[in-house]
């Protein structure tokens, strides 16, 4: 059967991978978590001591060393999911803490270090057959893109469901924070001048608040067999 490229865009945490992952594992597709590349490289600057005091990246020595930054993803054959990796180590449960949550908007709004991400996915698109989720999958990455989904939820809700996440995890987890980090990555999000969040035009809108994750998995098979079939 052919193979066909699904992005999957919209808001932070408002359940984008877990629709996405489900879906890919369901149809056999690769899946790529782009969020998880720009949050490698916010790790990697946080080690590297590239933030200045004020918050800012200093990006005169990041751009010296954005061709350190090697980011991949490997299969985890316990959790069946793919894992995040940052120059061969793994940093899944690093990239998830609300540190560099907090730091990863700066660093994808620089102008280079979404070049070099971008190109990084696209290689790993060119064979079709996967389904990305982020923010400028269906825009910029592959505007060819045969299913374009845009997810979206109200900031109240998807701040519950990261807040829920983070303490299945154990970890530590303050409603009001994730609330306000929700809403100010919406905004930055949204008004940056590179690749600013924004629905493509042929991407069908999914507003989730009041969906279960099984509604929202049914929804996007039916999706993918619509647009399957006249592949
Ligand atoms: O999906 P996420 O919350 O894990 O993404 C982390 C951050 O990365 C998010 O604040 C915006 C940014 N991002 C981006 O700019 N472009 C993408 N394609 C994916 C994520």
């Amino acid at each position: 059967m052919k193979k066909i490229t699904i992005a999957i865009d919209g808001f932070s945490s408002c359940g984008k991978s877990t629709m996405a992952k489900d879906l890919a594992k369901e149809i056999g597709y690769i899946y790529i978590d782009s969020g998880a590349m720009y949050r490698a490289a916010t790790l990697y600057c946080i080690e590297n001591n590239l933030f200045l005091e004020d918050g800012s990246v200093n990006t005169k020595e990041l751009e010296k060393q954005i061709d350190n930054i090697h980011i991949s993803f490997q299969l985890n054959t316990q959790t069946n999911r793919p894992d995040t990796y940052l120059n061969g180590i793994n940093v899944e449960d690093k990239i998830r803490t609300m540190e560099v949550s907090s730091k990863v908007s700066p660093v994808s709004a620089v102008g280079f270090v979404r070049e070099a991400m971008v190109a990084a996915q696209q290689k790993m698109g060119e064979a079709k057959g996967i389904v990305m989720d982020g923010r400028d999958i269906g825009t910029t990455v592959f505007p060819n893109a045969e299913l374009k989904i845009f997810v979206t939820a109200s900031a109240q809700i998807r701040a519950q469901r990261r807040f829920d996440e983070l303490k299945e995890k154990g970890q530590q987890a303050d409603f009001n924070e994730i609330l306000e980090n929700v809403e100010s990555r919406d905004y930055i999000d949204q008004h940056r001048e590179v690749s600013p969040l924004k629905q493509a035009d042929d991407a069908i809108l999914l507003d989730n608040s009041h969906m279960s994750i099984a509604e929202q998995k049914q929804w996007l098979m039916d999706k993918f067999q619509e647009v399957i079939q006249k592949a």
